[in-house]
């Protein structure tokens, strides 16, 4: 066979270490998800829909894409649903990368970004982050004739670091027209900074060329029915409606999402949550003397030295992390809050781990 060298050379996906199941004893807290499940509004939807699944879904998921316009205070032409947002990143490259284009992003951000631009044949244009944040200053200097798209990811994963409002308006004040803009808000729901961008304000005003890409992994504990969708300007909804497949959201996706979108109580519960995790791991890292990152999410990255064996060691005692020297960030692993009861053992674990280093130093 003669491959396509753009694919070929693209490095595999590696999953998470573990995927839980029945018998799992390990923890997973490496893939950001909600350990409180999803909403009881959503499992109760999902329940009466099943005998349903004979049927496709609706191919425009009128009724979601209703529900995220209202409660945007968008139209839904506004609205473009997705099989989980990373889809959209795909659909986004398909749509405006090809050989010759550049993407602009951070280095040390969402992989995928880099990835879908590879693969479609174009240049990831890779600015460095400043104090783990996005250097907005440097994205902008770093467009050329050649950008198309430009990948912000805010909050970011994988530091939780987020860029405030005033230094996103002025970014996106130096932005060519033609050049879309991309903002990644898969965690904005857990952003807590009081000057945290509403971009929304932006595309109510009449923006062209800027896309919001959202999900129901993580806040609304879906990401097992892949769920993500995207509010932007109606010309270019309609656009990359093109790209998409016919029925790219299934059924039981559709009818989740507007229950759980429905269900503030729980996304509440949610954030509470991930507020008090916060506040507890950054306590605890602290006192173990570590500095962990200012976070805007449900998770939080720590500097532990050598990420691979720090995440190995709590890999033996049950709890999964992300080792972050493949995103760029060597040196720093990445924690996704668990329930209470699995953040408190996971920090006896890791103390465990660090105290067996040092003796062994
Ligand atoms: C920044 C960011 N964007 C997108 C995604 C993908 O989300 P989804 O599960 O909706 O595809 C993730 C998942 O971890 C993420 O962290």
């Amino acid at each position: 066979m003669r491959f396509k060298p753009e694919i070929e050379h693209l490095p595999p996906y590696k999953p998470a270490k573990l995927i839980g199941g029945p018998s799992a004893t390990v923890v997973k807290l490496s893939s950001n998800e909600n350990p409180l499940g999803p909403s009881p509004h959503a499992l109760a939807a999902l329940q009466s829909a099943i005998t349903q699944v004979h049927r496709y879904p609706d191919a425009s998921c009128v009724a979601l894409r209703q529900a995220l316009a209202d409660h945007a205070g968008l139209t839904v032409g506004h609205v473009m649903c997705s099989n989980g947002s990373d889809e959209l990143v795909l659909l986004i490259s398909l749509a405006f990368l090809g050989a010759g284009d550049e993407a602009v992003m951070a280095d040390g951000t969402f992989i995928s970004y880099r990835l879908r631009t590879l693969e479609l044949g174009a240049q990831p244009v890779r600015v460095a982050l400043r104090a783990y944040t996005h250097d907005l200053a440097a994205m902008a200097a770093a467009i050329t004739a050649r950008t198309r798209v430009i990948f912000l990811c805010n909050p970011n994963n994988p530091t939780g670091t987020a860029n405030g409002a005033a230094e996103v308006a002025a970014f996106l004040a130096q932005v060519p027209d033609d050049v879309l803009v991309v903002v990644d808000e898969a965690y904005v729901e857990f952003a807590v900074r009081p000057d945290y961008p509403d971009l929304l304000v932006a595309l109510r005003a009449g923006r062209p060329n800027l896309v919001l890409l959202r999900t129901f992994a993580k806040i609304h504990g879906l990401a097992g029915l892949r769920l993500g969708y995207a509010y932007g300007p109606p010309a270019l909804i309609t656009y990359l409606e093109r790209a998409r497949l016919p029925f790219n959201v299934n059924l039981l996706a559709q009818l989740a999402g507007v229950a759980a979108l429905g269900d503030s109580e729980h996304v509440a519960r949610s954030r509470a949550h991930a507020t008090a995790s916060r506040a507890f791991f950054v306590e605890q890292l602290q006192a173990m003397g570590l500095v962990p990152l200012p976070s805007e999410t449900n998770f939080v990255a720590v500097a532990v030295g050598d990420d691979n064996a720090v995440s190995d060691g709590l890999q033996a005692r049950g709890f999964t992390v992300t080792p972050l020297g493949g995103w760029g960030l060597p040196g720093l692993i990445r924690i996704s809050f668990g329930t209470t009861e699995q953040n408190h053992a996971f920090i006896a674990a890791l103390r465990a781990v660090l105290a067996a280093r040092t003796n062994d130093g």
